[in-house]
């Protein structure tokens, strides 16, 4: 199908954090390929094409300028675009249902349904499509039902490769996996396809690190692989409760666990809960494939995680109540941070969200500060936010509060003078650090009262 100069033409539709992230690597690693992005979103797509990208990654914005207009092109000509692709990675967002049947588990298919039905109008060639969005397992037979439905002669084959990246670090992530998992059919143009997205692959990562599996184990891989990760933290997290009764000290428990090389010490720092776009989304959606089978017992384990979670975020808002003298009605307190991790201006189900309700609806006066994400966090806080301020300079945040809760852990929250932001707040001054980020001896020298999670308070009462 290739028309210019290029071996392929790989289109990805869907221009969000995975999708632009992803092709813009491609693009740096394959310069004998043309990349294109595409997006229904023009606003999306503008600013792709311009000096801010749509969002905050570190690199990526050096990676995006060394190759934008050579072989990586980001446009809103979806139609073209698709007839011009050899292979089509599916990128669009599938959030979970709200509605009907599913609503709060199952996802949202109605965004990969109408790319679907939009490659199939579009296309004259044969095509590769890839699965790159978390779909549910076996959504690869819906698509390749939609996309062969009604004759055209043109042959689709669809390969699932998830992505693995997680923000923040995600140019590392996708320089250097850890695996790259391809999932296709067991047939002759299954393996010639699975074939081509490997030779992509294969420009930057070795051969051991490719994966290669049926399509069914590649789709719940990727479900499982975040079901494992969150429950690593439920797990540390509820430890983190049971540490705070008992003087234990969660870090030391977590490093002590952690030695044993069978278990691992990744994934088991507590803190207010998880957050991101993927975590709650894909247990629950492991959730409602169990109950689809009547696998009862096996969803309400994988559930239990995300109650955990909630739990975890209304423990840390119940502690900060109760040692406030039992009313917040009135203070102000400084919110330092509300992406749901650091090196993120994303908030998609960050705690900070959940969190902020509930100190409003305690009446508190909110002052919320975060390097990348405050943009988000007025749309996240619309129409209740009457009481919240959004400043930017985390000192002139804390100045005249009652406390703080440390909720993102921003590498520049560790290196501020907080000897200058303990003298111009109201007394007694209270910290109440989330993820466990600060040096709490420091900060209990200086006159804080210090409540971290997983360990004693540090306290002058
Ligand atoms: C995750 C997966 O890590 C990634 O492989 C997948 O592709 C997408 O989902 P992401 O959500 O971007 O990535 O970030 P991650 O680093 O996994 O953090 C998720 C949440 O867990 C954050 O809120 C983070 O603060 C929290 N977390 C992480 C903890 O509370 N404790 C930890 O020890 C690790
Ligand atoms: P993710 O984190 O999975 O990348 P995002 O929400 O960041 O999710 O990005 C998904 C992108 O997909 C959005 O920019 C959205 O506008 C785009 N999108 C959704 N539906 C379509 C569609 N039918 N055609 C093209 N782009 C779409």
């Amino acid at each position: 199908m290739t028309t210019n100069n290029f071996k392929k033409n790989i289109l990805c539709i869907g221009a969000g954090y995975v999708g632009g992230p992803t092709m813009t690597i491609i693009a740096n690693k394959c310069p004998d390929y043309k990349i294109t992005v595409v997006d229904i979103s023009k606003e999306r797509i503008d600013a792709w094409n311009s000096d801010q990208l749509p969002i905050f990654e570190p690199g990526l914005k050096e990676r995006v300028l060394k190759v934008r207009g050579k072989n990586l092109f980001f446009s809103t000509d979806i139609d073209a675009a698709i007839d011009q692709a050899d292979i089509i990675f599916v990128s669009v967002n599938t959030p979970t249902k709200n509605f009907g049947e599913g609503a709060g588990k199952a996802v949202d298919l109605q965004y990969i349904e109408q790319t679907a039905r939009r490659i199939k109008e579009n296309s004259r060639s044969n095509k590769i499509v890839v699965e790159k969005s978390t779909l549910p397992v076996r959504a690869a037979e819906t698509l390749e039902t939609i996309l062969h439905s009604g004759k055209n002669g043109v042959h689709f084959e669809i390969l699932s490769n998830p992505e693995f990246m997680a923000e923040g670090s995600g140019v590392r992530d996708m320089e250097f996996p850890d695996r790259v998992l391809i999932g296709s059919k067991d047939t002759p143009s299954g393996l010639a396809a699975r074939k081509e997205l490997v030779d992509v692959y294969l420009h930057w990562v070795p051969e051991e690190n490719l994966i290669t599996t049926n399509l069914w184990s590649s789709e719940l891989s990727k479900l499982v692989s975040n079901a494992f990760l969150a429950q690593r933290i439920s797990s540390i997290n509820s430890i983190a409760a049971i540490c705070e009764v008992t003087e234990a000290d969660v870090t030391e428990v977590s490093k002590a666990v952690g030695r044993d090389s069978r278990i691992g010490a990744k994934f088991l720092n507590a803190g207010p809960g998880f957050g991101g776009s993927c975590f709650r989304k894909d247990i629950l959606n492991l959730v409602y494939l169990c109950e689809y089978y009547q696998l009862n017992e096996i969803a309400s384990f994988w559930e239990q995680v995300v109650t955990l979670n909630d739990y975890q975020m209304e423990r840390y808002v119940k502690r900060i109540l109760q040692v406030m003298f039992n009313t917040l009605v009135g203070k102000k307190l400084a919110v330092f941070g509300f992406a749901f991790k650091p090196d993120t201006g994303d908030t998609r189900d960050a705690p900070a969200i959940y969190i902020c309700k509930r100190l409003l609806e305690e009446k508190a006066c909110l002052r919320i500060t975060d390097p990348h994400a405050l943009k988000n966090a007025r749309k996240d806080l619309e129409g209740i936010d009457s009481e919240v301020e959004y400043i930017e300079d985390p000192y002139k945040a804390a100045e005249g509060v009652h406390g703080i809760a440390l909720i993102t852990e921003w590498t520049e929250y560790s290196k501020l003078d907080y000897q200058k932001i303990f003298d111009k707040m109201e007394k007694p001054a209270f910290i109440f650090d989330g993820r466990n980020h600060l040096d709490h001896k420091a900060l209990f020298d200086i006159g804080f009262n210090v409540y971290s999670v997983g360990k004693a308070p540090l306290t002058h009462f």
